[in-house]
């Protein structure tokens, strides 16, 4: 066998060193692409932690809606409409008709949208203007002394208000 030159040598060595390199930099690049493939799809599937509208929202303690009072809870998109001394309704401010927000008049005591002039009463019940329905209202949990509102639980009520959806206080 031939004994190689040292420039021969040198070469050689140079060219292992850079088949090495480029080994190294393939099987990088190949954990990068896996860690960030990993990555996305860990955030994609992971359950994000909801706060506001489409999670469970504490509208505030029953003390802060007195009878007859009507209270917008802004995270939320709802209003938390208090009926009597055992009931109350969360609801959403979207008005059914085409999805303007809906604010309560209080020197009507009613709901009225600014769009084209629905009329809701403190039950979210449409009794003027083109709304199709009611206001659509949410799921209310009272825990204790406080009041939670499900904003990722609305329903709609085609057939009209019933006592049913009003929340009983015990
Ligand atoms: S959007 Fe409310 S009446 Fe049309």
């Amino acid at each position: 066998m031939a004994q190689l030159s040292p420039r021969e040598q040198n070469l050689q060595e140079q060219e292992v060193s850079r088949r090495s390199f480029l080994r190294r930099l393939m099987w990088g690049s190949v954990g990068l692409a896996a860690a960030a493939f990993s990555y996305s799809g860990w955030r994609l599937f992971w359950p994000h932690k909801i706060k506001g509208f489409g999670a469970v929202v504490r509208a505030g303690s029953l003390d802060d809606f007195p009878v007859g009072s009507v209270t917008r809870v802004r995270d939320g998109r709802f209003y938390i409409s208090r009926l009597s001394e055992t009931e109350l309704i969360a609801l959403y401010w979207k008005c059914p008709h085409l999805g303007c927000t809906v604010p309560f008049e209080e020197s009507q005591n009613l709901f009225v949208c600014p769009c084209h002039g629905s009329v809701y009463d403190k039950t979210g019940q449409n009794i003027a203007g083109p709304a199709p329905r009611p206001m659509d209202y949410m799921r209310v949990e009272i825990r204790g002394n406080d009041v939670y509102v499900d904003t990722g639980d609305i329903r709609e009520r085609p057939d009209g208000h019933d006592p049913s959806h009003v929340t009983r206080i015990r």
